[in-house]
């Protein structure tokens, strides 16, 4: 007997291809998926066999059949006759859902045949899908099973390094085949975008802010998440610091739990944790909103300081504050841009750094200062390739997901310097 995940849109074939699979015998309908988000999130449970989607579903995009399939679901699309977008044949819309993955096409009048076309299917080699992320594997904090982590990337003022570290454990992340979403939520001005050469106009956070507003970024959650690489996605962030306010309360939370759907997530955030007394009654966002959000909803804090005296003094007081948003967390501190001028050896730096630190501290870890290659990437466009950089970097992300250490070593394609990257 195999499962099956229905995500039918409200469409009127439903019940007739929950007939036919009822009659078959060798399928029971595991779920009625409600959108694409249900979706995604049903096929982690790793008990479906096989996912029958209407194609003009909204959100229905390669993010979203990739994570499906990876969970080894096999798609069977129906064509509805409006299906797919504005002006696209039936035809058109079977070509963009074979390129989306999906093993077979019906139309809505052939939805009787399902049992046999997922028959045909599950005998067939088009299994072609990794097995899947290894999110489920990773460190363990308290959240749900399988379900995906979320890793925010804080520190103190004095630009210590947040968006370098959430970036560049992005891309040790997907270097290892995980899933991987970037989520750039700094209210004092995201620069993810402009570091990583995305170039649209349109900001992720602000399309998700809207979204959020007319309750549908669950379904449209696909078109807010844009694809980098292989095996990470992006989120940018505001496009000029003043349009913080258009972020209200709870955007992020929904940001964060369907990225979760997708994979594991890395947050950029701002750098204060202050709190507006006046944001619960007023229900409008305060200044730091999202960035007490993403760390109060985070699975792990990665805190990132330089290691200075200022910065370690820094470090010592954001902890403090830190406890306050999340008493007990879990953290991992990362002193970034070591270099020799400082005077003292990296072996110092964590033995000082650890007796300022509370026992909700994991690990202390050592980045060093490699100018050359982070000039290399922001100028390029791209994720930092090489170097001492990326080497501690993957250190970060042993801490983080031990269990992907063994698959480490993947190289990311190298993106063209400057291009704007569209799915
Ligand atoms: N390990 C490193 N080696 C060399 N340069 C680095 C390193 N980490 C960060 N930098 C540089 O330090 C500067 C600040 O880094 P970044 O923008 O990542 O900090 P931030 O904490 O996100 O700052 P902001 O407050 O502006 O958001 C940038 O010019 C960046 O290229
Ligand atoms: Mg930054």
């Amino acid at each position: 007997m195999q499962c099956v995940l229905v995500l039918a849109n409200g469409a009127s074939w439903e019940s007739a291809a929950l007939g036919a699979l009822q009659r078959s015998r060798d399928f029971v309908v595991l779920k009625r998926c409600v959108d694409i988000a249900d979706l995604m999130a049903s096929a982690t449970t790793g008990q479906a066999d096989h996912a029958v989607v209407a194609l003009d579903t909204p959100g229905l995009d390669r993010i979203a059949t990739e994570h499906v399939r990876r969970f080894r679901v096999r798609l069977v699309g129906v064509n509805a006759a409006s299906a797919g977008r504005e002006g696209d044949s039936i035809h058109e819309v079977a070509q963009w859902a074979t390129r989306l993955g999906f093993a077979s096409v019906v139309g809505v009048g052939e939805v009787d045949r399902l049992p046999t076309v997922l028959a045909a299917d599950d005998t067939s080699a088009h299994l072609d899908a990794e097995p899947p992320a290894h999110i489920e594997h990773s460190v363990d904090p308290g959240t749900s099973a399988g379900a995906g982590r979320v890793i925010a990337v804080w520190g103190p003022a004095g630009a210590p390094g947040r968006t370098t570290v959430a970036i560049g454990l992005t891309a040790a992340l997907a270097r290892r085949r995980l899933r991987t979403v970037l989520l750039d939520a700094d209210p004092w001005g995201g620069s993810v975008a402009q570091q990583l050469g995305v170039l649209d106009e349109v900001s992720g956070l602000l399309a998700a802010a809207r979204l959020h507003g007319t309750g549908s970024l669950s379904e449209r959650f696909g078109g807010v998440c844009r694809g980098l690489e292989e095996f990470a996605g992006v989120v940018t962030g505001l496009p000029r610091p003043d349009r913080w306010q258009e972020v209200r309360p709870g955007v992020i939370e929904e940001v964060l739990c369907l990225a979760r759907g997708v994979g594991t997530v890395v947050v950029d955030t701002g750098f204060s944790l202050e709190q507006d007394g006046t944001v619960e009654l007023s229900g409008r966002s305060g200044r730091n909103t999202m960035t007490i959000e993403a760390v109060a909803n985070a699975d792990v804090v990665v805190v990132v300081a330089h290691p200075d005296p200022v910065g370690l003094t820094r470090l010592a007081n954001g902890l403090t504050e830190l406890d306050e948003i999340s008493p007990g967390s879990p953290r991992i501190v990362v002193l970034n841009r070591m270099r020799q001028t400082l005077g003292w050896s990296a072996g110092e730096v964590v033995a000082m750094t650890k007796g300022l630190i509370g026992p909700s501290v994991r690990a202390v870890l050592v980045l060093p200062e490699d100018r050359r290659a982070v000039d290399a990437a922001v100028a390029g466009g791209r994720f930092v390739a090489d170097g001492p950089l990326v080497k501690a970097l993957a250190n970060v992300a042993d801490a983080l997901v031990p269990e992907s250490a063994a698959g480490a070593g993947r190289t990311l394609r190298r993106r063209t310097a400057g291009r704007a990257h569209q799915r």
